[in-house]
């Protein structure tokens, strides 16, 4: 937390050129399933425990909101969380605005919980979350009931008024979104009769897998079209659950490439979930070349977990297949990181949703990468990175636009660069991973804060 916060007050950070990186790392709780337990939990009648729980902004946000909402929510001496719920049906009006900062995830699962109580609720965040797109939950929610004011464009600010008696709704996902999936899943929890989402691409699945664990009839199944259908009965009561939340694929990305690129480096990372929903940079990374290990494979808490180790290595362009993309949405700013330490071509496409994220990633990524002397072809829906071959000159200054993802994909290139890239702002990162700089760190990375007299000089690689 030190460190988040230091970033907090001299933003801006350098990677500098950094020895081989060695040692285990365990990388903070999955977010997905940290915002879940805690929104879930709210509406359970009795107490859930949660160990694990990622305690980075996105997720403190929701649990600051659940107490607004009525649940009580505390962190205990031992770093467990308990939810105390108030069953569903059963939130409070909230007597201010629901800040959810940065949080996509935060924002549109609670619209689709308030959307099913008869309670009104005003949504903000920062100014990355209010210029995301919230139409695509507006859209389905309004079919149960809900109101919705909100800015122009379907933006936050905006105020819910949620439906009196809740339509069950039958929905066909107009874009692959686990976050629109789960807020109309959410909506259904409190209304009679069964909701049912279509999904015509699979997406994470941690929604309907935690449901079913906290009691509620939860069916999985095809339509006419063979297409991935979830139905739920809605009205369940919701027993507590006890949650051990699995390591962050997502945030495991990040390390994981770092390793990869930084000559000589052998680490591992242990205890990440490997849900086949949400490992496909694995698979792509694998693919390239990329040795990684899969040891220790387990479940735990309903998920399948493992320890990856991994060493340096030569990676090979590909085309990533772009059915792959709903499992690995969220790491192909990183992954372009890994392509442009790769030989050849490595080609993404069908990424078209990586447009409206924390930030444009498409653009902040093509930008990042032509800083520091990278070829890449931007498409609307995708890019293609020309590889360097192990050889990165570095030497850039990334906008990283309220973006933490961007932010640590950078940092990233920046330790097996030629010379040094430096990004505009670190503070982000502390909304999914915030030991981030200590823990890489400890694992040999060499990150600076640049223009400050305590700046250890950011050397370069021959
Ligand atoms: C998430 C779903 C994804 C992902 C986000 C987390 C979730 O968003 O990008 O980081 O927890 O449901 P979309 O559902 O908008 O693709």
């Amino acid at each position: 937390m030190a460190h988040a916060s230091a970033s907090k007050t001299s933003t801006a950070l350098t990677a500098a050129p950094s020895p081989a990186l060695s040692g285990n790392m365990t990388v903070p709780g999955d977010k997905s399933i940290s915002h879940r337990s805690l929104i879930f939990g709210a509406l359970a009648v009795g107490e859930t425990r949660i160990t694990g729980l990622l305690e980075g902004e996105d997720v403190l946000a929701t649990a600051e909101n659940m107490r607004r909402l009525g649940a009580r929510v505390t962190r205990h001496e031992d770093g467990s969380w308990s939810v105390s719920g108030v069953g569903v049906g059963g939130l409070r009006e909230p007597a201010e605005p629901l800040d959810f900062g940065n949080s996509g995830t935060g924002a549109r699962l609670v619209m689709g919980l308030v959307a099913g109580h008869p309670i009104t609720a005003t949504f903000t965040g920062d100014a990355s979350l209010s210029a995301r797109p919230m139409k695509r939950i507006i859209d389905p929610l309004t079919l149960t009931g809900a109101e919705f004011h909100a800015r122009e464009g379907g933006r936050l600010p905006l105020t819910l008024k949620g439906a009196r008696a809740p339509l069950p709704i039958r929905y066909k996902l107009p874009v692959a979104s686990a976050q629109v999936k789960s807020a109309v899943l959410l909506a259904g929890l409190n209304a009679p009769g069964e909701t049912v989402v279509v999904e015509p691409v699979p997406t994470r699945d941690h929604t309907e897998r935690m449901l079913a664990a906290f009691g509620a009839k939860v069916e999985i199944g095809t339509d006419d079209e063979g297409l991935r259908e979830v139905r739920l009965t809605g009205e369940p009561e919701l027993t507590p659950c006890d949650i051990v939340v699995p390591g962050d694929p997502s945030s495991a990305a990040f390390p994981v490439v770092a390793a990869l690129v930084t000559p000589g480096s052998d680490i591992v990372v242990e205890g990440i979930t490997l849900n086949p929903h949400r490992a496909g940079l694995y698979t792509t990374l694998i693919e390239m070349g990329g040795d990684i290990e899969i040891m220790n494979q387990r479940d735990e808490g309903g998920e399948p977990v493992a320890d990856l180790r991994v060493r340096a290595s030569a990676l090979q362009g590909i085309d990533v297949p772009p059915d792959r993309a709903a499992s690995m949405i969220d790491e192909y700013p990183v992954l372009a990181v890994a392509a442009a330490y790769a030989s050849g071509l490595t080609t993404m496409r069908g990424i078209h949703e990586l447009r409206v994220k924390e930030s444009d990633r498409i653009a902040a990524t093509v930008a990042g990468l032509h800083a520091n002397g990278v070829k890449v072809q931007e498409f609307e829906d995708g890019m293609v990175v020309e590889g360097r071959s192990g050889h990165v000159d570095g030497g850039g200054h990334v906008a990283t636009h309220l973006d933490h993802r961007i932010a640590m994909s950078f940092l990233v290139m920046g330790l097996g660069a030629k010379k040094p890239v430096t990004i505009d702002d670190g503070a982000m990162i502390a909304t999914s991973f915030p030991d981030f700089h200590q823990l890489m760190r400890e694992l040999g990375a060499v990150f600076t804060i640049p223009n400050t007299a305590g700046s250890n000089a950011a050397g370069s690689r021959p």
